[in-house]
């Protein structure tokens, strides 16, 4: 099938009964992406894939293959099968009674495609997922990665122009979990085919994809890449997904524009923060944002990453704590402090940590998001 410059999703609707699974998705895709769903256990991440792929009806908006309408829940609804995009299931749903080839050479038996084709495209996926000799095998005699690679080049013989994957590795241990993501992101260096990815993993949002869509109660939150998600994220539920902690609560005491920069002067529970933030002209709305709660004396969460505070001394953003805990994870320590009637602060610093010891911490201005807290 023809391969799409881009995939456009607009304005897309999914009830089921009176419950709204997703409002007001707006996503454009561009040929050869790798596009990531991100976001918690039932926010809609399924929801939005079977709808892309036509395997669910949706109830309102369009969707797009470079400019031609292929749904709109009205007159137009193109079957799964003439979209010509792939999808690899989480439990993988090989059958248990048919040879890894015979698995991979279904869907194009069902073709009508040529013996020796067939044959040769099966050897060459094989070969791509790194599973050659393994053909005449049975699905049980191998294992989960090797499983879920079968899946994969069971999706990706039949050359579909989007690749769709359902959190395919939640069901792999950690250290296969990792390998697999490799080889998914070599896989997609190689081939370059269209790709969406679901997963509620952060880490592999950020190590696999070009484009991440966070996602909250089947609404988007951001789009980004991954920097940008990671590094400025535009509001709390992104931030603590994204690993951001040190949610202090508290007031901007001052404000002050300097171009696209901005310095505030936080009180938190009575203690001076500095805080120092870039808006870029995209960012404007944010900066708005925070002005008026600085006018309005409205209330603002902070949130910094535990590996942004460091150990160490600073004329500002420096606070003398008492260590109430200690996770040892090697080069750096978790730790959980607290500062005397003050705040608590999640760190990761370089070096050795006892609870019961007191530790100076710094925290860096141009590390410290603000956000206006939301109501209720
Ligand atoms: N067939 C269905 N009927 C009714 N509700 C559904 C159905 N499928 C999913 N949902 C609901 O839609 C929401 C989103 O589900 P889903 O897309 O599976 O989330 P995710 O994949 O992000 O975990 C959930 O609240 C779920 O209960
Ligand atoms: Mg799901």
């Amino acid at each position: 099938m023809k391969e799409f410059k881009t995939l456009t999703i607009q304005n897309l609707y999914k009830n089921y009964g009176s419950t709204e699974v997703l409002k007001d998705f707006n996503l454009t895709i561009e040929k050869g992406e790798f596009v990531t769903f991100l976001g918690p256990s039932g926010c809609g991440k399924s929801t939005a894939l079977n709808c892309i792929c036509g395997l669910v009806p949706i109830t309102g908006g369009e969707i797009y293959v470079d400019g031609e309408c292929i749904d709109n829940s009205v007159d137009i609804c193109t079957a799964p099968e003439k979209r010509g995009f792939g999808m690899v299931f989480q439990n993988y749903a090989l059958f248990p009674h048919l040879t890894i080839a015979k698995n991979i050479s279904f869907g194009l038996e069902l073709k009508k495609m040529d013996k020796k084709e067939i044959k040769q495209r099966v050897e060459n996926v094989l070969e791509l997922v790194h599973l050659e000799g393994h053909g005449d095998k049975f699905p049980s005699q191998l294992s989960g990665g090797q499983q879920q690679r079968v899946a994969i080049a069971r999706c990706i013989v039949l050359e579909p122009r989007l690749l769709m994957l359902d959190e395919p590795l939640s069901n792999l241990d950690a250290k296969l979990r990792l390998e697999m993501r490799y080889e998914l992101k070599s896989l997609h260096e190689r081939l370059q085919i269209t790709t969406i990815y679901v997963t509620h993993d952060q880490h592999e949002a950020l190590a696999l994809s070009d484009k991440i869509v966070v996602m909250k109660l089947g609404k988007i939150q951001q789009v980004g890449n991954a920097q940008e998600v990671y590094t400025k994220p535009v509001n709390l539920f992104t931030a603590d997904f994204m690993g951001y902690k040190n949610m202090w609560e508290g007031q901007i005491a001052r404000f002050v524009e300097n171009g696209d920069e901005v310095e505030m002067i936080l009180n938190i529970n009575g203690t001076s923060i500095v805080s120092k933030l870039l808006f870029t002209k995209n960012e404007v709305v944010q900066k708005l944002k925070l002005k008026n709660a600085y006018e309005t004396g409205q209330s603002i969460l902070t949130a910094v990453r535990p590996e942004d505070i460091i150990a160490g001394e600073g004329s500002i953003n420096c606070f003398v704590c008492n260590i109430n805990q200690t996770e040892y994870l090697g080069k750096v320590s978790n730790v959980s402090a607290s500062v005397p009637n003050g705040f608590k602060i999640d760190a990761r610093p370089e070096c050795d940590t006892f609870s019961g010891n007191t530790i100076k911490l710094y925290v860096p201005p141009e590390k410290i998001m603000v956000f206006v807290k939301e109501e209720g």
